[in-house]
């Protein structure tokens, strides 16, 4: 399914400049320099910079993962060309392009959230060898979605959020919180010694299954806040933020699993590194005798290694992108290779 050789991996769509060399599917090194700290002095990702700063870190990230890897011969170049920021993504495809001219060696452009949706292959063979179809619940700082995965490389969303991903819920809660951006970790961390039912926050459990929402959620923080000032108790709220997010992705993925066959359940993106949402997906999935798989928690959050995998599946069906690839700020999820 993966190419026998190595893949060097690049991915800048959003504030990590990230470089991999995979190998099948077996990570031999995987480079991440955060922007983080840059945007956190705004809050938020300030577009203009985040290219900037990919200009600056692209180059020593990719000598040090191939450094790291032991400087294998590359038989093809993986780069996010879609969806993302166009001036990030293009750092990192201007990059790609040079190194496939330079080195003579095929490019193949990857959707972002393919790569989150196959990063459990990290995972060894015998702890992902998924029966199709699943279920994939592709949780971001953008994205929402549960995907049915019908075999590789074939995807469609079969519920999604209406307004924000739950990982903005985090972040904004984090912010109002005064606990810093990004917001999840921060979250996870606050509510550790937490109440989470002193604050009653709205679940997005709507009738619709394939729709989700964290707006609501949002603006009862904001109230939240506004109205317990400066008697909040941060941990609590963060516990009853938490809550409120895992129990709606839960209550939606659940309701996939058990009304429409899947064989299992992958946990992927930024959000999936969160540990309640790890725990209580498991647990739910155990309890139906399904299997549930996620990546560690290096490869939830965006990353290079998964777009080599990506890009190396897609390679090994004869995908092949020319100097001409482009890169997009919205795009639907890839057809299966060759569809
Ligand atoms: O996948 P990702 O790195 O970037 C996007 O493609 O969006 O996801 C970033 C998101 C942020 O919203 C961040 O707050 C959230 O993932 N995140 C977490 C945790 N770690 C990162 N959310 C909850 N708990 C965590 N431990
Ligand atoms: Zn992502």
């Amino acid at each position: 399914m993966f190419l026998k050789e190595p893949v060097l991996a690049i991915e800048t769509s959003c504030d990590e400049t990230s470089a991999a060399v995979v190998l099948g599917r077996n990570v031999l090194s995987n480079v991440v320099a955060s922007q983080v700290e840059m945007h956190a002095k705004w809050g938020g990702v300030v577009p203009e910079a985040a290219a900037r700063a990919h200009v600056e870190a692209i180059l020593p990230v990719i000598r040090q993962a191939r450094a790291d890897a032991g400087d294998p011969k590359i038989a093809a170049i993986a780069v996010t060309n879609r969806p993302g920021l166009l001036g990030a993504l293009s750092v990192g495809l201007t990059a790609a392009k040079a190194l496939a001219f330079h080195h003579g060696v095929p490019m193949v452009g990857v959707h972002h959230l393919e790569g989150h949706i196959m990063s459990p292959y990290s995972l060894p063979d015998s702890e992902f060898s998924p029966s199709f179809p699943y279920l994939c619940a592709v949780v971001s700082g953008g994205h929402t979605e549960l995907v049915a995965v019908k075999s590789p490389g074939s995807y469609q969303i079969i519920a999604e959020t209406c307004d924000d991903a739950a990982g903005e819920a985090f972040d904004k809660g984090a912010r109002l919180l005064g606990l810093g951006y990004p917001g999840g970790r921060a979250i996870q961390d606050a509510a550790e010694s937490g109440d989470p039912t002193r604050y009653n926050l709205p679940r997005a459990v709507r009738t619709d299954p394939h729709r989700l929402s964290f707006s609501g959620l949002k603006t009862a923080m904001l109230r939240l806040v506004e109205t317990e000032g400066s008697k909040i108790s941060v941990a609590d709220a963060a516990a009853s933020l938490q809550a409120a997010i895992v129990d709606s992705l839960t209550a939606k993925a659940v309701w996939h699993l058990e009304n429409s066959g899947f064989q299992g359940l992958s946990l992927v993106g930024g959000v999936a590194a969160n540990l309640p949402l790890r725990t209580r997906l498991g647990s739910e999935c155990q309890r139906r005798g399904l299997p549930f798989w996620t990546p560690s928690l290096s490869l939830c959050t965006d990353n290079a290694a998964m777009i080599g995998l990506a890009g190396s599946f897609r390679r090994a069906a004869g995908e092949h992108d020319g100097p001409d690839l482009d890169c997009f700020p919205n795009s639907p999820l890839p057809s299966p290779p060759g569809g």
